[in-house]
């Protein structure tokens, strides 16, 4: 029998963040903008502090105290991370400096020893430019080619579709696991499984999937799996890459450097085992262990938990956006996460953002680093509010008086 699902205490949780107790303008601070980036709660400055104040020097190179504390701190946050992505093992778990990192190192390693000219990889509409321009690259220095996925309005796949752009030159599928713009997750096991029946690897971005539900990188049978630490609740500078044993063993590395290394000579270099050949220099070890902790919380405090408060969350702002018959919401996926764009009639995102934040509301406004998908939408950017576990439905009310503000001011 399944245990039954926590309820949150909101104003409980609210108060592990200290940034919430802050104002904006002198109103409360309505933080809408957690796409971007999530604020971070207590567990995680406390880590930061701690390593800092208590148990700080380089890893793995210790013969001493501090290293040795520090070593084990940035190894444990690594077990913590596979047990996160349910990983079959830490060593398949490569520290980065965040989701761009991650996808940057699978496409030079990929382009330095298997995509080459002619070969194809496949992304979909709705990428992030972080998942766009490496690939871009690989198509200038070596000239592969890219094949375009299109995507429903609402950011869904249609999955013939999808297995028809494969020829016997797909190398590589690079796929979010939701986009940042419409939070419509994509069915990464059916995904994969094309993927690989075609005999191509896939990479999943899951810059945002990972942050609304569990991820269970073995059950999708992905190759590698991109994160980025500070949508985590944890700090900036980090981030996940999961790549499956077999599958880094056989990949090069991406940056020379300390650590990542077996023996250099004057002749010749060899290199050292994943993780640790992909992790050249010194890593992010503070943020590294702060991650650690932004991903104990998250789990202390239940996905579940979480991503049934965010889906109350998205139902109750959907259902007061569509009484505001100026409003038009991109994204209306039947599951999707608590991500919502939308435009304001007759107004610009940008001046809708600015009324908005003076009402103590942070949102976004831009293109999302999603130009094709803009493209695909026919707008050039949107506003977009964007929730966590620590918002509650005040938030939401305050999101809807700021846009009826700001269409009279605007419209
Ligand atoms: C879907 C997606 N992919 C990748 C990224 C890039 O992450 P980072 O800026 O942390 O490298 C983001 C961040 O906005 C994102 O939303």
């Amino acid at each position: 029998m399944n245990a039954p699902l926590k309820i949150l205490d909101i104003a409980r949780l609210r108060e592990e963040f200290p940034i919430l107790a802050r104002d904006a303008y002198g109103k409360r601070l309505v933080y809408l903008d957690n796409a971007a980036s999530a604020q971070k709660p207590r567990a995680v400055i406390d880590a930061m502090t701690q390593t800092l104040t208590r148990s700080y020097a380089n890893v793995h190179r210790g013969l001493h105290l501090l290293s040795n504390e520090a070593t084990t701190a940035f190894e444990n946050a690594r077990k913590t991370a596979a047990r996160f992505l349910n990983a079959a093992s830490p060593n398949e778990i490569v520290f980065t400096s965040g989701g761009t990192d991650a996808v940057n190192l699978v496409a030079y390693a990929l382009g330095a020893s298997e995509i080459g000219e002619g070969d194809e990889i496949i992304l979909s509409l709705m990428e992030h430019h972080s998942n766009i321009v490496p690939w871009h690259f690989l198509r200038e220095r070596k000239g592969a080619k890219l094949k375009w996925l299109d995507i429903s309005d609402d950011g869904e796949i249609d999955l013939e579709a999808y297995r028809s752009l494969f020829t016997k030159r797909t190398k590589l599928v690079a796929i979010s696991h939701m986009s940042n713009v419409l939070g419509a997750p994509t069915p990464a096991k059916a995904l994969a499984d094309i993927a690989h029946e075609h005999g191509a690897k896939i990479l999943f971005d899951g810059c945002q999937a990972a942050v609304h539900g569990k991820v269970d990188v073995q059950a999708i049978g992905c190759d590698f799996y991109a994160a980025t630490g500070h949508k985590l609740y944890g700090p900036t500078g980090v981030g996940l890459l999961y790549g499956r044993a077999d599958v880094l063993d056989a990949l090069p590395p991406f940056r020379g450097g300390g650590e990542m290394i077996e023996m250099v000579t004057t002749d010749y270099v060899t290199y050292n085992d994943p993780p640790h050949r992909f992790e050249a220099g010194t890593p992010p070890i503070v943020e590294a262990i702060a991650l650690g902790a932004a991903l104990d919380w998250m789990e202390r405090t239940g996905l579940d938990a979480i991503a049934a408060h965010e889906a109350a969350l998205l139902a109750h702002a959907l259902d007061e956006l569509r009484k505001l018959n100026f409003v038009k919401v991109y994204g209306q996926a039947k599951v999707k996460a608590p991500i919502v764009a939308f435009g304001v009639d007759g107004a610009h995102p940008h001046d809708v953002a600015a009324i908005l934040d003076r009402t103590g509301v942070a949102v976004r406004a831009g293109h999302h680093c999603a130009q094709p998908l803009m493209r695909r939408l026919g707008v050039s950017s949107t506003a977009r509010a964007s929730f966590a576990a620590y918002n509650d439905h005040d938030d939401v009310e305050a999101l809807i008086a700021g846009l009826v503000k700001a269409h009279e001011m605007l419209g």
